[in-house]
C-alpha cells in the first residue's frame, strides 16, 4: 500500500516537473480516438480448437530446431480466444475509444477458401465486435496480419503467387458481410515486415528465404490484394461507413551526417521501406528510385528483367487511391549512412536498398535496441503531408518494448509522452493531419520469432511462472487514461523541440 502511494506520488511529481513549461495548449481535438491495439496469433492461443485451420504460424513454431528465440510458441499465448471479455472490458477501462484487434482467417475459413465456414470462429469475432461497441469503443479490425492458412500454404498458395489475390479477396468479403459494425478496416498489416521476414529472409512463418526475389513478389501481390479488396469494398458495400486503409511501418530515417551520399543513403532508406509500399496507393506506382536500383542491380547480376515485378498501366490505376486513411506503426528512428556498391555475383535486398543503420550514442533504447527519438515521428508526420497530399494519419501501433521485469515502466511513460507531444505539435504548429493513436499493445503478448522476451503491453502477463496468466496493469496505465480522459497533454520544450539537436 505504501509502496504504490510512494509510486503514485513520485509518478505524479515527476509529470509535474517535466510540464512545468507549456509550449502549446496541449489538446487534442475532442473526437480524436485513442486506442489499444493487439494480433489474433499473439494474444488468442486455441490454435486448434472449435473447428479452427491451422495457420502457417501454428505450423512455423512447430519447426525443430524451434525457430522462436525462447522456444515458445502462440498455442496458448494470452488465451484470449477464452478471456475476450475480460480483455475488451481491460481495454475499455483505458477510457480509449477504439480496440485494433486482427481476424484469424484460418479461425473462420479453415481452409482458407469460403466454401467451407467455421461457423463458431464466425461467431467468436461477432460476439467480440458486439462486446467492443457495448463498451463504447469502435471496433478496428485487421482482416490480415500475418496468419495464413496452412491449407493454402500447402497447395501452393501463398502471398508470392498470385492466385492467392482472389482467395484474399473472397476472405475479406466474406468477413466484411458479417461484421457490419466495424468501425475501421485495415487490409493488411505491415506488407513490408512480413514480406521480408515471411519470403526474404525467412524469420517468419511460412519462412521461405528467398532474399531479393520472393519478398518483391510477395510486396507486388499483396499491394495488389489490398487495392482489389478496396475496390471490392467501396463497389460491393456503398452503404458502410466504415473507412478502410492498408497499415504500414515507417520509422524515421535520419542521416548520419550532413554529407550528401548520407542524406541520399536516407532517402534510399525511406523508400525501401516505406515508399515502396505508400507511393504505389497514393500514386500508383513504385518509387522511381526503387524502380530504378532494383532494376539495375538485376541487369548487372544478369536477371534478364528486374527482380520488382512491374504493375501495369491498368494496375497503377487501380492501386492509385485505395486508402481513405494513412496507417501507420511507428516505433522508431534509425541514423543512416550510405555504403558502398556491393558487387553483383550476390542477389540481396541488403544490396538493393545499401545502407547501413545505427544509432546516435545520445539516443535512450528500449530493450530491443530500438532508439527512443521523439522527433522522429512529427519528422515523419511533416514528410507524409509533404508527399502525399495532407492525409489523414492514424498510428495503428506506437509504443516501445519493455522485458518484463517491473511494473515500473518508466521507459512507457516517457515514450508515450514524448512521442504523443511531438505528434500534437506536429497537429497544432505543422498543421498535419491526425485522427488517431492507438498504441501497440494492449497487453504483453507474443511477439513473433523473438516470443515473450520483448513485452509491450499496458498489462503485464507473466507467461513463464503463472498458469492463470492474470493481467497486471503497468504504471502506464494511470497515465495513458490520464491523457486519454482529458484529452489533454503538457508538452514541455525540452521534450518536443523541433530543430533541437536531439537527432544530429
Ligand atoms: C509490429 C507488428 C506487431 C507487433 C509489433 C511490435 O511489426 O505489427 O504485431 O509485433 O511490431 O514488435
Amino acid at each position: 500500500m505504501l509502496f504504490k502511494l510512494v509510486t503514485t506520488l513520485s509518478l505524479l511529481l515527476w509529470i509535474c516537473k517535466a510540464d512545468d513549461v507549456l509550449k502549446n495548449n496541449g489538446q487534442f481535438p475532442r473526437n480524436f480516438m485513442f486506442g489499444a491495439a493487439s494480433s489474433a496469433y499473439q494474444i488468442e492461443g486455441a490454435w486448434n480448437e472449435d473447428g479452427k485451420g491451422l495457420s502457417t504460424w501454428d505450423h512455423f513454431v512447430r519447426r525443430t530446431p524451434s525457430p522462436v528465440v525462447d522456444n515458445t510458441t502462440g498455442d496458448v499465448a494470452c488465451d484470449s480466444y477464452r478471456r475476450w471479455k475480460e480483455d475488451v472490458k481491460l481495454v475499455a477501462d483505458l477510457g480509449v475509444q477504439s480496440y485494433r484487434f486482427s481476424i484469424s482467417w484460418p479461425r473462420i475459413l479453415p481452409s482458407g477458401y469460403d466454401k467451407h465456414v467455421n461457423e463458431k470462429g464466425l461467431e467468436f469475432y461477432k460476439q467480440l465486435v458486439q462486446e467492443i461497441i457495448k463498451h463504447g469503443m469502435v471496433p478496428v479490425a485487421t482482416i490480415f496480419h500475418w496468419d495464413l492458412p496452412q491449407f493454402l500454404f500447402d497447395n501452393g498458395l501463398d502471398w508470392t503467387n498470385e492466385e492467392l489475390i482472389n482467395v484474399f479477396v473472397r476472405y475479406a468479403r466474406f468477413v466484411i458481410k458479417n461484421l457490419p459494425e466495424v468501425g475501421y478496416w485495415i487490409t493488411i498489416n505491415e506488407p513490408r515486415v512480413h514480406c521480408r521476414r515471411s519470403y526474404g529472409d525467412g524469420l517468419h512463418a511460412p519462412g521461405v528465404s528467398d532474399d531479393g526475389i520472393g519478398d518483391y513478389k510477395c510486396t507486388y501481390n499483396i499491394l495488389k490484394a489490398h487495392a482489389a479488396v478496396y475496390r471490392m469494398y467501396k463497389r460491393e458495400f456503398p452503404r458502410y461507413k466504415a473507412k478502410m486503409g492498408m497499415v504500414v511501418d515507417c520509422q524515421w530515417y535520419e542521416p548520419a551526417s550532413n554529407r550528401p551520399e548520407d542524406v541520399e543513403a536516407a532517402e534510399r532508406h525511406y523508400q525501401f521501406e516505406c515508399g515502396m509500399y505508400l507511393h504505389p496507393i497514393f500514386q500508383g506506382d513504385w518509387p522511381p528510385l526503387v524502380k530504378y536500383r532494383v532494376a539495375e542491380r538485376s541487369r548487372r547480376e544478369g536477371y534478364t528483367k528486374s527482380r520488382l515485378p512491374s504493375f501495369t498501366a491498368e494496375e497503377v490505376k487501380f492501386m492509385r487511391g485505395t486508402q481513405d486513411f494513412l496507417g501507420v506503426n511507428h516505433y522508431s528512428t534509425t541514423s543512416v549512412s550510405n555504403v558502398q556498391e556491393a558487387s553483383y555475383n550476390e542477389t540481396r535486398f541488403a544490396h538493393d536498398i545499401r545502407v547501413s543503420i545505427n544509432r546516435k550514442l545520445n539516443w535512450e533504447v528500449s530493450f530491443l535496441g530500438w532508439g527512443v527519438v521523439p522527433t522522429g515521428v512529427r519528422r515523419l508526420l511533416n514528410l507524409f503531408k509533404e508527399r502525399y497530399n495532407d492525409p489523414d494519419v492514424m498510428f495503428t501501433e506506437i509504443g516501445v518494448a519493455d522485458d518484463g521485469t517491473t511494473l515500473r515502466d518508466d521507459i512507457r511513460i516517457r515514450y508515450f509522452r514524448s512521442y504523443f507531444c511531438n505528434i500534437l505539435e506536429a497537429m497544432q504548429v505543422d498543421k498535419v493531419s491526425v485522427v488517431g493513436i492507438i498504441p501497440w499493445s494492449a497487453m504483453d503478448s507474443f511477439e513473433w520469432h523473438r516470443g515473450y522476451e520483448a513485452r509491450f503491453g499496458f498489462y503485464a502477463i507473466d507467461f513463464e511462472n503463472d498458469p492463470q496468466l492474470l493481467r497486471r496493469p503497468k504504471m502506464s496505465v494511470n497515465y495513458y487514461k490520464s491523457i486519454v480522459e482529458s484529452k489533454r497533454l503538457h508538452c514541455n520544450t525540452a521534450v518536443s523541440v523541433w530543430n533541437d539537436k536531439e537527432i544530429l
